[in-house]
């Protein structure tokens, strides 16, 4: 008789492929329940069975709230040891940067924002392009987007931004309606939705599309001195966009395509790459610009702020594990090394709370005890217990009694400091306000006569279609706002409105025009 009505025995005949349960008892019949006879009833005792089924049912954790489609890969960074022609210790002391031909390990992962797990991966969306660097001082993350810009620039918004772009929450249905009811209300948003709604909102693959790390940070040199940077990635096998109508069509076949693409280009050992550019001004307010360096919904000119390549990554193998790797993965803006820092960019700020709050939920209060989190050197920490503790993360021959500091019994001590410390120094009155120098439209404005003719074409029919089933006044706030960006971007969309018939409703992805008549199809044949 197997112990515990497990169908398993003592093994004598066991081998390294033999199945076992959790307990490590080996599994002899995997098929049948133990029941009362062959006809059943079944016994509770029955640990094997209680185990699988019970495991099964917990196999789901809450997905990411945005950016929970995702797809991920292992490689390397490279260092340059410059940024430019200068040597980049001139700017940080980050050791990932200071040596030519330095490699560091990095897990990549993309995704797309506002749809859940398994949703199709040619919707209009930003795309998340996070990467975790495990360097020799820990974990650096630069949690970033392909497009180089944001919606908003307070994450006091950020839940209300996504919520209009989310689901209804009575249809569960997107809704072009509920998006530019929030936007139309949101002008900071328009350089954003000019890239969003054109061939730009659906990057064709994730290997050829840039990434952008969007906030701005701070590089921190030896003396202490601080720099604002910006980050880029420039993918080396080109950038590559889809209109709407060629999104439609590799959905109809095929919605895991970006996925699949990045999967077997690394199983071909085509391995994607991309060169890593900052952008750096010195750190003040540049009273010059018309805009603030604290602002994510502007690009800094290039002509003035040029890109300086510090590197390059490439990703070479893909995850033995879709959930340990690419689902449990857990990135913040605020894991940071000695050298980089935060900006006083508020939605840097915000993000930089977010993530590891939602990560202790997400995955566990332990999260960073998993394989794909913890860094790949030495932890020492006084963190003790909690859900699933996995190690004790102590130092080789600290006393395992001493789990506090100071102590003078054998406990850690507190590491000597690397280069002077930055200690920025702030003067003003605590208050909720605004910004300065919001200047909402000139960069959008740009951005519209700098696309190419059928990026613009495209851009106009994306928002026509989205906008047509919405209320009127909603549509008469964002050809206002389009028109403050440029005088034919407004007449373009007004025009199209004027020309598109007007359904009640629409019901599939945003930019797309077929969708109100195959929802009629669909109920007539049904009928
Ligand atoms: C994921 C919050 C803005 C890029 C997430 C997650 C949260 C979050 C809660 C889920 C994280 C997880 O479950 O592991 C916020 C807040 C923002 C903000 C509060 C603004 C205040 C941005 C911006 C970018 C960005 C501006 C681009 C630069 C990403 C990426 C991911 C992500 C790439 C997915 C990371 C992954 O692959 O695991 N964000 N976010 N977010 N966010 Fe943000």
């Amino acid at each position: 008789m197997p112990p515990n009505g497990s169908g398993a025995t003592n093994g004598s005949t066991e081998t390294d492929q033999t199945l076992t349960t959790r307990q490590g008892h080996p599994i002899t019949d995997n098929q049948n329940t133990r029941t009362v006879g062959r006809r059943g009833p079944a016994t509770l005792e029955n640990y094997a069975f209680i185990e699988k089924i019970t495991h099964f049912d917990r196999e789901r954790v809450p997905e990411r709230v945005v950016h929970a489609r995702g797809a991920g890969a292992h490689g390397y960074f490279e260092a340059y040891g410059t940024a430019g022609d200068e040597p980049i210790s001139q700017y940080t002391r980050a050791k990932l940067f200071g040596q030519k031909g330095k490699q560091t390990p990095v897990f990549v992962r993309f995704s797309s924002v506002i749809h859940g797990g398994h949703s199709p991966e040619t919707l209009r969306d930003p795309r998340g392009f996070a990467v975790k660097f495990y360097t020799e001082d820990g974990n650096w993350d630069l949690v970033g987007n392909n497009l180089k810009v944001f919606f908003i620039r307070d994450a006091m918004k950020f839940p209300d931004l996504v919520h209009a772009f989310k689901p209804d929450p009575v249809t569960n249905i997107q809704s072009g309606e509920r998006i530019f009811d929030f936007i139309c209300n949101t002008p900071e948003a328009m350089h954003m939705i000019t890239f969003l709604f054109s061939p730009w909102g659906i990057p064709a693959n994730y290997r050829q599309m840039q990434g952008s790390g969007v906030n701005t940070y701070k590089w921190v040199n030896e003396a202490g001195e601080a720099v604002l940077v910006k980050y880029h990635w420039e993918p080396k096998h080109g950038i590559r966009n889809l209109t709407q109508a060629e999104a439609e069509q590799i959905q109809a076949k095929n919605f895991n395509h970006a996925t699949q693409d990045l999967f077997d280009a690394i199983e071909q050992g085509n391995y994607p790459e991309w060169e890593l550019c900052v952008q750096i001004m010195s750190d003040d307010e540049h009273p010059e610009l018309d805009f603030d360096p604290l602002d994510d919904t502007k690009i800094w000119p290039t002509d003035q702020f040029p890109f300086l390549p510090v590197g390059k990554m490439v990703l070479n193998r893909n995850p033995q594990n879709y959930f340990a790797e690419v689902e449990q993965v857990a990135f913040g803006t605020g894991v940071l090394v000695d050298g980089l820092e935060f900006s006083d960019d508020k939605m840097l700020q915000g993000r930089t709370l977010s993530y590891s709050d939602t990560q202790r939920y997400r995955v566990g209060a332990n999260y960073l005890q998993l394989p794909i989190n913890a860094p790949k050197k030495r932890v020492a920490t006084n963190q003790r217990d909690g859900q699933m503790a996995y190690n004790v993360d102590m130092a080789l021959g600290q006393n395992p009694r001493v789990n506090y500091e100071p102590s003078i019994l054998g406990g850690l001590q507190e590491a000597p400091k690397s280069g002077a410390d930055y200690t920025p120094r702030y003067d003003a009155n605590l208050v909720r306000q605004k910004i300065d120098r919001q200047n909402n439209f000139k960069q959008a404005g740009e951005r519209f006569r700098a696309f190419e003719d059928w990026e613009r074409d495209d851009l106009i029919t994306n928002l026509v279609n989205t906008l047509k089933p919405a209320d009127k006044r909603i549509q008469e706030k964002m050809v206002e706002l389009f028109s403050q960006c440029d005088e034919e971007y407004g007449r373009r969309v007004r025009e199209g409105l004027q020309s598109a018939q007007s359904p009640q409703q629409t019901s599939g992805p945003i930019g797309s025009a077929h969708t109100d008549e195959a929802v009629r199809q669909a109920k007539e044949q049904s009928h």
